[in-house]
């Protein structure tokens, strides 16, 4: 990980969970880490939690549903540090939505957050790193992995719109790692690649 110090990584989701203890790994490792959150009071208070680490986290207000957020927080990224170097996808949301039943908005908000937020965070990232030659990117999607492994749960009713868009995640990783490895590594794009063929 040494050889990481002093990069810029931003994680998506940060306020708590596994966002928030991923932050602080990547923090103690000597990372310049900005972590996007609605709820970014969370991630300062990471923050201060973390002044005796070697990197620094950063919080920026930022609702990855939100284009014109997300666009802010990255601009945010190049003009102070530089541009990203790794992106940690892990802002996510679930709601026990089936197909054929729960409230739309439920099914929506899932979209938006799990799929569309992480395609635009994406995009940002990818761009950031083409247009400063960088050769060694990360873009890993937090994801579930038994979503790809057991049938049983991906055909789980109740979670059926979850998982929908847990393996939408999966396709993005393996469409980016198709197309640019080994500029870019995605996670979890194996896995696919191996189930398809
Ligand atoms: N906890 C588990 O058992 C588990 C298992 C498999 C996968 N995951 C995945 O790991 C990731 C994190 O899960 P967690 O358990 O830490 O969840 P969590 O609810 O504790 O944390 C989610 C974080 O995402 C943030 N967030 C929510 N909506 C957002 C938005 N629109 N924009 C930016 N940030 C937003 C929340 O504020 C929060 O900080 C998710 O993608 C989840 O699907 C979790």
């Amino acid at each position: 990980m040494e050889r990481w110090a002093g990069r810029v990584a931003v994680v998506t989701g940060a306020s708590s969970g596994i966002g928030a203890a991923i932050a602080a790994e990547l923090t103690k490792k000597g990372i310049k880490v900005v972590g996007l959150d609605p709820r970014f009071e969370g991630v300062q208070q990471l923050s201060k939690s973390q002044e005796s680490a070697t990197g620094k986290l950063y919080a920026v207000k930022c609702d990855v549903s939100n284009e014109a957020e997300v666009l802010t927080a990255f601009k945010w990224v190049k003009d102070n540090l530089g541009g990203v170097d790794i992106l940690i996808n892990n802002a996510g949301v679930a709601y026990d939505t089936s197909l054929t039943g729960g409230p739309t908005e439920e099914l929506k908000k899932m979209l938006d957050v799990n799929v569309l937020g992480l395609s635009v965070c994406t995009k940002q990232a990818f761009q950031s790193m083409k247009e400063r030659g960088v050769d060694d990117g990360h873009i890993i999607h937090i994801n579930r992995l038994d979503s790809l492994k057991s049938l049983s749960f991906a055909l789980n009713i109740n979670y059926f719109a979850f998982v929908l868009c847990k393996l939408s995640g999966i396709l993005i990783g393996a469409q980016l790692l198709e197309m640019h490895f080994p500029v870019i590594r995605a996670n979890a794009g194996r896995h696919l690649l191996s189930l398809v063929s």
